[in-house]
């Protein structure tokens, strides 16, 4: 080591004086790469022997190392103290080298810039250090699946801007440290904390009181797995923010505080395993409850609670061992997500009667050891069914299949290849989904709380493989394909799931590929479907980086590596950016955002439901008339959020009336929003809310009827309008001045987040009308720029921005509407058979040539090659509005003077659109008198993502 180091020095002082002079970072860092073995082989070959000239896994601004990142590259040696002599940088992630031992450096605390240190999945053990509270700037820490021990340091309690804090999966011991007020500092502090998973360690003693209160903003409370003793505090009641709870597999014991039925946010609660007394807890009123488990817990005796068929989103009810006496409501079984009910080793007793309408995503049901005398078998029933001891099993001759056990469910599961016979590959090479042969990523990705009990079902994973190859899209790494396997519950019940990411164009990954990968999941820039909740990933090492002309270090392959670094450093460099922006923005985070709805409780009938301006209140008989009884024939569509039907005002005026399914908590978020928004918005290019129901337990809007369906239904042949370029140029520029109204005009600003083809309809005039408000976002003050809000829209056209920041901007719906042009130009869905339209058109776009060369991918009905005027200039609009970045695209204002220019330049006389709204005015009421009975399709109000 020592010859390595004066080796390298003497290279250092002949060749690069003048670095030196500047900073002394690379000094530490060659001491640091001095430690470990398997760094990057262009560290040693890159001749100048400056970092900040493409080491790989190096980022540098203005001559100082920013970034390291080494994910996965099978790095081994100690973290030396040099590292706390870097101090410009802002992001360390050397997760997945199981290989980096010893103790956390003390020296880590002097990174005063860090944001962002992560070191999941490492070799590293012994105490954390108390100098980690000095680091002010940190908003992401991950050291979980370590084998750090001792006391979680109080100091954490100082990191004020920290957003996310794992500590899971180590050997953690002690209590869990809050604050006395003054001399000593706890987590209780951490207020703009969303995040805290602390399980599977052995902390000890009781939850603290202090750690809980009404400021905190935890989404996140994971604590299972544990050695947690005495009673849940009642002041977790006050975290009114938490969505999921996991208290399960500790000591507690006592009464689950009265109030817990307070946290209405709740989407999966875990107490399972844990020796609870009193009474079962009243957990009525927690509506959003999909998963439930309190199973094994020393409950007093007491009767199947009330609340069982009230918790409308439950798909999990698992309360097996809770000393439950009495009869099954057969209304449990009709909750309509219902998927999974283990009430199995309790006193259940009566008849056992599933309804006559049982839930159809029902998949098991286990009431094995009960005293159920007998059974109402309505039909043939197709759900994993079990009585086994129970009286009814124990009478001779009873013949039926639910008496034996339930057999292990089978999750068997493999991403079927994409239409292509599978190849038989070489030794250590992998079928890829798309049948080629390559080395592909490996690692499990572990969801420590989803919202579904064993998804038998495919379609699960199927969510699952979307997001994470439009996430692939978006990100730019080079990936063909993912390929997800064995999904598993493991003894947390968290479910583990097999990763494999295969390369696109070559057999394997380069270095800066892997780094990419590791960190997407690392730094959770990686975000799953809503249903599968938190995750952490245990990245496998990549053992198939070449050692061909980049690992010969000699002068020639130098270029070579240098540019093969450059260009692989850019695709991640844009994810530290994008990272590096998150941390900074944790500043700004989002605050309770005040509505005019935020205190109607939506389960306590009509009463106080603000009426708001011009939008009128319908009763449920009112709307039944109108909709004949909302017979089949009205019925104009389903969709995510319920069902469409169409009706007619007594004044004659035609409606469209969107209902709800009941129980969809989902929906009655959207739902307030929706009446919110739209009855403060009136423009020529919205649609208009005739207004809404909120009776009988329903939730209907009540819109303008538009007779011509979406733009996607006439994009797609389905309405059989054909659009030629000038329509196509009529309705850009329409939406457009839509969106440039919520975004300039409004007040305060609207984001609408859901920008799509299938959200613009088209009246009799085929005037476009922007739909569809159920996710939008108000920025609450025109001086806010941004709101930091989880992540949803559609996929395709979400802002990749937005996606991997979570702050959402206007310049969110300039993306969206970027992805608009380029469908209404190609008539192509913006992902199709795996390929993402944003890219396809960079791809094959040459400006060189007439069209830019895109005849290929152009709409063949969109007209004559001949009469594309500004067809070029269209092109640039939109490519412009999908620039990597926000600050980089237009505004919509900008983009409406271009689109008008174009059309100029087209020839249109398009009086109607340039005179009215361009002069500012254009605010009239536009509800529209058409009585035509074109079909009004079903995907006119989709269901979002998210
Ligand atoms: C945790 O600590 C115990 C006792 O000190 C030790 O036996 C065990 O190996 C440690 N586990 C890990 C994962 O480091
Ligand atoms: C909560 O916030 C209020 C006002 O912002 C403050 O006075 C109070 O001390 C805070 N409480 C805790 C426990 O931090
Ligand atoms: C539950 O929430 C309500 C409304 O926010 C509040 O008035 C009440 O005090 C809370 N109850 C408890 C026990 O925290
Ligand atoms: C019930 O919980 C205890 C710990 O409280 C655990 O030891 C036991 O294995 C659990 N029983 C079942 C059936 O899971
Ligand atoms: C549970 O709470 C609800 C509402 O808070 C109340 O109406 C109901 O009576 C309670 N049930 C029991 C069994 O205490």
């Amino acid at each position: 080591m020592g010859s390595r180091i004066r080796q390298s020095l003497v290279i250092v002082l002949i060749h690069f004086w003048p670095a030196i002079a500047q900073n002394d970072d690379f000094v530490y860092l060659r001491a640091m790469k001095d430690s470990w073995e398997n760094t990057p082989l262009n560290w040693d070959n890159v001749d100048g022997s400056d970092p900040c000239g493409g080491w790989e896994g190096i980022t540098c601004t203005d001559d100082r190392i920013t970034a390291i990142t080494l994910a996965s590259m099978g790095l081994t040696g100690p973290l030396i103290s040099d590292i706390g002599r870097l101090t410009e940088l802002q992001i360390l992630d050397l997760s997945y080298n199981k290989g980096l031992a010893g103790s956390l450096t003390t020296a880590i605390g002097n990174l005063k810039k860090l944001t962002n240190l992560i070191l999941v999945d490492c070799g590293f053990s012994g105490t954390l250090p108390d100098t980690l509270g000095n680091l002010e700037n940190l908003v992401y820490l991950s050291l979980n699946s370590n084998g750090f021990s001792g006391l979680i340091p109080p100091s954490i309690g100082n990191i004020k801007k920290l957003y996310w804090l794992d500590l899971a999966d180590n050997n953690l011991t002690g209590r869990i440290p809050v604050s006395n007020g003054r001399t000593t500092s706890g987590l209780d502090m951490l207020i703009n904390a969303k995040h805290f998973h602390f399980g599977r360690n052995r902390l000890t003693g009781v939850i603290p009181a202090r750690l809980f209160s009404a400021n905190m903003t935890l989404i996140h409370l994971l604590f299972e797995s544990n050695q947690l003793t005495g009673t849940i505090p009642t002041t977790v009641g006050l975290v009114k923010s938490l969505q999921t709870v996991r208290l399960d597999r500790n000591l507690l014991t006592g009464n689950v505080p009265l109030n817990i039925n307070n946290l209405t946010d709740v989407v999966e609660m875990f107490m399972s395993h844990n020796q609870l007394t009193g009474p079962l807890p009243n957990l009525t009123g927690m509506n959003a409850l999909n998963y439930l488990d309190l199973s094994n817990n020393t409950f007093d005796q007491s009767e199947v609670p009330s609340w069982f068929s009230t918790l409308q989103s439950l798909t999990t009810l698992k309360m097996f061992s809770t000393n439950l006496v009495g009869e099954l409501p057969a209304a449990l079984f009709s909750i309509p997500q219902l998927q999974q009910v283990d009430l199995s080793y309790n006193r259940v007793n009566g008849t056992l009667d599933l309804g006559s309408n049982h839930s159809n995503k029902l998949q098991s049901v286990n009431l094995q050891n009960n005293q159920i005398s007998d059974f109402l078998q309505r039909r043939q029933y197709s759900i994993r069914l079990t009585l086994d001891d129970n009286p009814i099993c124990s009478d001779s001759g009873v013949e039926d299949g639910f008496c034996s056990p339930l057999p292990p469910t089978n999750t068997y599961y493999v991403t079927p290849s994409n239409n292509c016979v599978p190849t038989t590959c070489t030794s250590g090479l992998v079928s890829t989904p798309n049948c080629g042969c390559a080395y592909p990523y490996t690692g499990d990705l572990i969801f420590r709380a989803p919202s579904f009990p064993d998804a038998g079902n495919s379609t699960f994973y199927e969510s699952l493989h979307d997001s994470l190859i439009t996430y692939f899209q978006m990100s730019k790494l080079q990936v063909d394909s993912v390929s997800l396997m064995n999904p598993t519950r493991n003894l947390e019940d968290y479910l583990v799931i097999n990763l494999q990411v295969f390369p696109s164009g070559e057999e394997r990954f380069n270095r800066s590929g892997i780094i990419g990968l590791g960190f997407s999941f690392s730094n959770q820039t990686f975000k799953p479907p809503r249903e599968y909740g938190t995750y952490f990933f245990i990245g496998e090492p990549y053992d198939f980086l070449l050692v061909g002309p980049s690992g010969t270090r000699t002068k020639s392959s130098k270029i070579g590596v240098i540019v093969g670094s450059a260009v692989g450093g850019c695709v991640f460099v844009v994810l530290l950016v994008l990272a590096g922006m998150y941390a900074f923005c944790q500043k700004e985070r989002e605050t309770q955002e005040s509505s005019p709805f935020a205190l109607w409780d939506a389960t306590s009938g009509s009463v106080g439901v603000p009426q708001p301006k011009g939008v009128k209140p319908f009763s449920f008989e009112e709307l039944s008339k109108y909709t004949n009884n909302f017979s089949e024939t009205n019925n104009i569509g389903t969709g995510g959020y319920g069902m469409v039907y169409r009706g007619s005002l007594p004044n004659g005026q035609l409606i469209a009336i969107k209902r709800a399914t009941q129980g969809s908590t989902q929906g009655r978020l959207e739902f307030k929003t929706e009446i919110e928004l739209l009855s403060r918005v009136h423009h020529k290019n919205l649609v208009s809310l005739v207004g809404f129901c909120f009776d009988q337990g329903e939730q209907m809007l009540v819109y303008e009827y538009i007779v011509n369906g979406t733009v996607k239904d006439s994009l797609s042949g389905r309405s059989g309008i054909r659009l030629d370029w000038m329509r196509r140029l009529g309705i850009a520029l329409g939406a457009a001045k839509g969106l440039q109204y919520l975004h300039d005009l409004a007040d305060p600003p609207i984001i609408h987040r859901d920008v799509k083809t299938n959200n613009i309809l088209l009246d009799e005039e085929l005037v476009a009308k922007v739909a569809d408000f159920g996710i939008s976002k108000s920025l609450g003050d025109a001086n806010r720029t941004h709101v930091t809000t989880q992540v949803k829209g559609t996929m395709g056209y979400m802002d990749p921005e937005y996606y991997m920041t979570e702050q959402l901007t206007q310049k969110s719906d300039v993306f969206s509407f970027g992805v608009v042009l380029l469908e209404l130009i190609t008539a192509r869905n913006p992902i199709e058979k795996g390929k993402y339209i944003v890219k396809e058109v960079k791809q094959i776009l040459n400006k060189s040539k007439d069209l830019y060369d895109l005849r290929e991918v152009l709409d063949p009905t969109i007209g004559l090659i001949s009469e594309l005027k500004g067809f070029e200039r269209f092109v640039d609009v939109a490519l412009r509005c999908v620039e990597e970045t926000g600050s980089q695209r237009p505004t919509m204002s900008d983009v409406v003077k271009e689109i008008e220019y174009i059309m100029e330049l087209a020839g249109l006389n398009h009086d109607d659109e340039l005179a009215s709204n361009s002069t500012g005015k254009g605010y009239e009421h536009p509800y529209s008198t058409n009585d035509s009975l074109c079909a009004y399709n079903a995907d006119h109000f989709p269901s979002n993502l998210g």
